[in-house]
């Protein structure tokens, strides 16, 4: 669905960009801007820019940028419609609903409702089953949790949430799309879930997207989750953290658990500023969701050596991040739900305060596991090692550790550096990051850019460019499509203006590139008043259209060559020869 252009812009007027971002960065005034740390890569210098004067943000570190509703869909993992509606209703603009959704949001809603509605089958009957609800009991979760949570039960049975959504008016396929049923071979549909403890799924926003399903007594497997569907992506979302996001602000920390049920039975026992993965282990989009709330982790891990495999894993994870975690190993008990069940809360408290820093946990793991007398045992504690250290962004924070893991390990600090930097020269892009358009000014060639950088910069520019005609033969797909919106943009609203043409860019690559451009760095750029940048422009401008002119010319002598002297086309071709000769010698 659509929102008017003059909405758009009404919110974005009203909505005061250092004002909303400071709900999520700790801003300090710079000058006319203010800084702060980039909450979208593992950076711990201020790289990150808020100008209130140009509405936009811009962090010089990962390049990402834009107006305040991109900030707002990268934060919330929203789509640009929803980000401006948030805003509205925040800044009280008023935008009239619409009677027409589009295809895409109306499937989203649609696969909402069939979550929505089998929720109620599956409350109705945990109500009805008190097998299920005794499962509860005896797992600590009183009568008025079931309900708070949202628990709900899969009775055994192949057709029953079919019939139930069908007798609801739910389209069957939407079902399937986020799980509830499955095609059968044969045709038709049968029950996903059955026999299970519904556990639902609430992304940030607080919308239920999915569930978590676990069997009532023993079975395979354990925990069946939803699928991946167009409203939910299991990467990127943690439970529990729709209900922990005011407590984990409030505490100024996260406590990480492994289960759904280790992440309720904290919660209920009042440590809510818990959350737990979903069924596949912590990733990187969780980590950088849950850097908006709190950069301090406690991660509790189960037992000795399922724990030190789960410190292995996260731990570079957590660095590339910025992060340095704590972490509790519980060697008593199974897991954080038995051990707050056995000991009970106050004493879970001094367990968490006892956490150690996972990066001394892992040194002291290391010297457990290996005999660093020998090469050997030093070698293989290397490898351990250096996928830890590749991923720690800062470079100041690198330069510490590799100097304590070189004690540590006993390795000495010039051989660390050197196989630090050989193997992160091939390491993997993080998960995650960069969607292609993320870009810096250099890698887009020189002339385009100058002249597309124009355009949005430069007054009256746009005009020239459409007179030169080359537009259309801009190379670069991004800056072609960037140059081909600020043409459409003028001629929707007959003038130009970068702040407004910046605001309305709905594709987070180009948002980030535009305020990048409005907003550039100043010790790098070329296009800076005081190194005259208009005639940088001017003369890739000329460089553009010039080559276009000699590629034509080329094209036409070869044209010539294979035509009849003297005859009607050899004549047509001879003569734009000569035109193009003019304009080249002007
Ligand atoms: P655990 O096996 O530690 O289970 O798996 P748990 O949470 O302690 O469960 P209870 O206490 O036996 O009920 C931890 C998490 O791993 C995922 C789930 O997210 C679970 O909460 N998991 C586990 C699955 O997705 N599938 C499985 O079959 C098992
Ligand atoms: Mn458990």
């Amino acid at each position: 669905m659509r929102i008017p252009e003059s909405k758009i812009a009404e919110v974005g007027s009203a909505a005061d960009i250092v004002q909303v971002i400071s709900g999520y960065v700790d801003l300090k005034r710079a000058g006319k801007d203010f800084r702060g740390i980039c909450p979208f890569h593992g950076d711990k210098d201020p790289s990150f820019y808020v100008s209130p004067q140009k509405g936009i943000f811009h962090c010089f570190g990962c390049a990402v940028g834009g107006s305040v509703f991109n900030f707002i869909m990268k934060m919330e993992n929203v789509s640009f419609v929803e980000a401006v509606r948030m805003l509205a209703g925040r800044y009280g603009v008023d935008i009239p609903a619409t009677r027409e959704p589009a295809g895409a949001r109306d499937e989203r809603e649609r696969l909402a409702q069939a979550l929505e509605t089998s929720r109620i089958y599956f409350a109705e009957s945990l109500r009805r089953n008190e097998a299920a609800r005794d499962y509860l009991a005896g797992r600590g979760i009183p009568g008025e949790w079931m309900q708070d949570l949202g628990l709900g039960f899969a009775p055994d049975s192949w057709d029953g949430m079919e019939q139930f959504l069908v007798g609801r008016g739910i389209r069957l396929s939407d079902a399937a799309a986020v799980g509830l049923v499955k095609p059968r071979t044969s045709g038709g549909y049968y029950d996903y879930f059955r026999s299970r403890i519904m556990i639902p799924i609430n992304e940030l926003s607080g919308r239920h997207v999915a569930y978590g399903g676990r069997i009532v007594g023993p079975g395979d497997p354990k925990y069946l989750n939803s699928p991946d569907s167009p409203i939910f992506r299991k990467r990127s979302v943690l439970y529990g953290l729709d209900s922990a996001r005011e407590a984990i602000r409030r505490e100024g920390f996260v406590v990480m658990v492994e289960g759904y049920f280790d992440q309720i039975a904290l919660r209920i026992r009042g440590l809510e500023n818990t959350v737990a993965p979903l069924g596949t282990a912590l990733g990187s989009e969780q980590i950088r969701l849950l850097k908006r709330f709190a950069t301090e982790v406690i991660t509790v891990f189960d037992g000795d050596e399922a724990g030190l495999k789960a410190v292995k894993r996260s731990l570079p994870l957590f660095l590339a991040e910025g992060i340095e975690p704590r972490c509790v190993i519980l060697t008593e008990d199974k897991d954080p739900d038995e051990a707050v069940n056995r000991v009970g809360v106050e004493a879970f408290r001094r367990l968490l305060e006892s956490s150690v820093s996972m990066i001394d946990f892992f040194l002291e793991s290391l010297e457990r596991q290996h005999d660093l007398r020998g090469l050997h045992g030093r070698n293989l504690a290397l490898e351990e090692s250096l996928p830890v250290l590749r991923e720690v962004a800062d470079s100041k924070e690198r330069d510490y550790l590799i100097e304590r893991f070189s004690s540590h390990i006993r390795v000495r600090e010039d051989r660390l550096r050197r196989l630090i930097s050989t193997g992160a020269m091939n390491r993997r892009p993080a998960e995650g990051a960069g969607r292609g358009t993320r870009r810096s000014l250099y890698d887009f060639p020189a002339d385009e850019r100058n002249v597309v950088r124009g355009m949005l910069l430069r007054e009256g520019f746009i005009d020239r460019v459409l007179e030169s005609g080359i537009l259309k033969d801009l190379e670069d797909p991004v800056l072609l499509e960037l140059a081909l919106s600020m043409v459409e943009c003028r001629e929707d609203k007959g003038d130009f203006d970068p702040l407004m043409f910046g605001r309305s860019l709905e594709d987070s690559g180009l948002a980030s590139l535009v305020a990048g451009w409005i907003k550039p760095r100043p010790d790098e750029d070329d296009l800076r008043p005081e190194v005259d940048g208009d005639l940088a422009m001017d003369q890739s401008l000329d460089r553009i259209r010039l080559r276009k002119l000699e590629k034509r010319k080329a094209a036409i002598k070869a044209r010539m060559e294979k035509c009849t002297p003297c005859g009607d086309e050899y004549n047509a071709l001879a003569m734009e020869l000569w035109a193009i000769g003019q304009r080249l010698h002007k």
